[in-house]
């Protein structure tokens, strides 16, 4: 079963109670929203391999630790997890990032894909799925399908609020993908929103509401 780690950092229940405060601003909403990322992905990062290497002090040859192996790629869901990108690249400012393009249907809450585009070699990297809102797991579940089609095995979904039904999902359908998650909510609504959840994150980040 896909492995979940719900994020306990007060820094991120913190930050997270102002994002989902409705008087909070567009540009607050970004900001607060990057820097949620980047604590996530601070947890998300940290089985990465290492391996040691040789390095030249000023005073002596030591030796230290450098990340081994598998290079990095996120992969925001547009629109709302580009929000989310910047957090990363703060860490990993190397990674290449991809993006999809799925909307949700409103009646159906059946996702729809509008755009591709991954990097070329994302079968050899380590792939961050990352989206603010994990609701009914159907838009994550087919971006992680995407990459998978093309050949990733190693993926992470990263997301700021998930509802129990989202996380359900995920375990079903891509079990080998480990879960980082800021907050689990209670439910969804009649319209597929989580409660408490913050609204829209699209609409929250673009300011198009
Ligand atoms: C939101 C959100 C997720 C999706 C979550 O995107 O950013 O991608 O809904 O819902 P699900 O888990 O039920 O699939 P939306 O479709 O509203 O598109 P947007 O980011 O362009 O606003
Ligand atoms: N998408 C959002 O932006 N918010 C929700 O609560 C559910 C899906």
């Amino acid at each position: 079963m896909a492995n979940l780690t719900i994020m306990d950092h007060p820094l991120i229940q913190h930050k997270i109670s102002i994002l989902r405060d409705k008087r909070t601003g567009n540009m607050q909403f970004r900001k607060l929203a990057e820097e949620i990322s980047t604590l996530i992905a601070y947890e998300a990062t940290r089985d990465l391999a290492l391996e040691n290497v040789e390095v030249e002090t000023p005073i002596t040859t030591a030796t230290c630790k450098k990340l081994a192996g598998k290079k990095l790629a996120i992969v925001p869901i547009l629109r709302a997890g580009l929000g989310m990108v910047d957090g990363l690249l703060t860490l990993v400012p190397a990674a290449k990032v991809g993006h999809i393009g799925l909307y949700r249907d409103h009646e159906t809450l059946e996702p729809h894909e509008y755009y591709c585009k991954l990097p070329e070699d994302i079968d050899k990297r380590v792939v961050f799925v990352v989206d603010p809102m994990l609701a009914t797991g159907g838009s994550a579940s087919a971006a992680i399908q995407f990459v998978k089609d093309r050949g990733a095995t190693h993926i992470k979904l990263l997301n700021i609020i998930a509802a129990p039904e989202g996380i359900a999902r995920i375990q079903k359908d891509h079990p080998d993908v480990d879960m980082f998650v800021g907050v689990l909510d209670e439910k969804l609504n009649e319209h597929g929103y989580i409660i408490p959840g913050l609204g829209d994150a699209g609409d929250r980040i673009f300011g198009t509401k």
